[in-house]
């Protein structure tokens, strides 16, 4: 009796677990790694020639925007 209910305790934890990665996943764009590159500035395909401010990465700046990091690299975001 006891073990039977230890085993749908588990179950539903792993449904939890299963849903909470689900739901994640579903907000990617809110949960970025929280680091930043020594950034300048970016520019993006949408703002053509003009500077945005920085953004720390990649995963925070808008698809397809470049970061001009302040040791000359331009990272292109995809
Ligand atoms: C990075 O982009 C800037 C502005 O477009 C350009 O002047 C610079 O030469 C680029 N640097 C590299 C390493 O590609």
């Amino acid at each position: 009796m006891a073990t039977s209910r230890l085993h749908i305790a588990c179950a539903l934890l792993l449904a939890g677990v299963v849903l909470l990665g689900q739901n994640q996943e579903g907000m990617e764009a809110v949960a970025c790694p929280q680091y930043c590159l020594e950034v300048d500035y970016i520019t993006c395909p949408s703002s053509g020639s003009q500077k945005l401010p920085a953004r720390c990465n990649c995963c925070m700046a808008p698809k397809g925007c470049t970061l001009h990091l302040s040791d000359g690299i331009n990272q292109t975001c995809s």
